[in-house]
């Protein structure tokens, strides 16, 4: 399945339509170069889940925690682009977040391909030549 964002003013709509098209999934993996607007879509989504906190990248850390208004949940936000050993993310407890149940968005996933739950959901978001971008959900 394909979501176009033509621009970043209907982005709102692309991650409404994402949310109702997300299954059983909580494990979130999102492809895609540099730039090509992942934190940006993650960041849309998460408003649309109710989150009101300021969303970020996490920089500092590898994964940022965020809790939905609307339904008092959880959400983790990860960026694996700047791990240099697969035992970071082990000693981070990856375990403990991905098989929590709450929804993890990740970026920069083939970082840790091999770590991804079976179950994960891939989407790949790709910039079109008119500057929008386009969500392919992987399935
Ligand atoms: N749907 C969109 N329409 C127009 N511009 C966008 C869109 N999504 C992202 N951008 C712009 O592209 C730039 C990069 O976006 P973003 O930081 O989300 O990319 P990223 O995939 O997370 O990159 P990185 O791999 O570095 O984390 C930002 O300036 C952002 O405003
Ligand atoms: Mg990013």
């Amino acid at each position: 399945m394909e979501i176009q964002i033509n621009d970043l003013e209907n982005i709102r709509e692309a991650a409404h339509e994402f949310v109702a098209a997300l299954g059983e999934s909580t494990v979130i993996a999102f492809y895609g170069k540099m730039g090509a607007g992942k934190t940006t879509f993650i960041k849309a989504v998460c408003e649309e889940l109710g989150v009101t906190d300021v969303i970020t990248s996490p920089t500092f850390a590898i994964v940022n925690e965020y809790r939905s208004d609307t339904t008092d949940e959880l959400i983790y936000h990860f960026d694996f682009y700047r791990i240099k050993k697969l035992d970071e993310v082990y000693d981070m407890g990856y375990e403990d977040y991905f098989y929590s149940g709450a929804l993890c968005f990740i970026e920069w996933p083939e970082l840790i391909e091999d770590l991804l739950p079976e179950d994960a959901l891939r989407v790949e978001i790709a910039e079109r030549e008119d500057g929008g971008r386009t969500v392919l959900i992987k399935d």
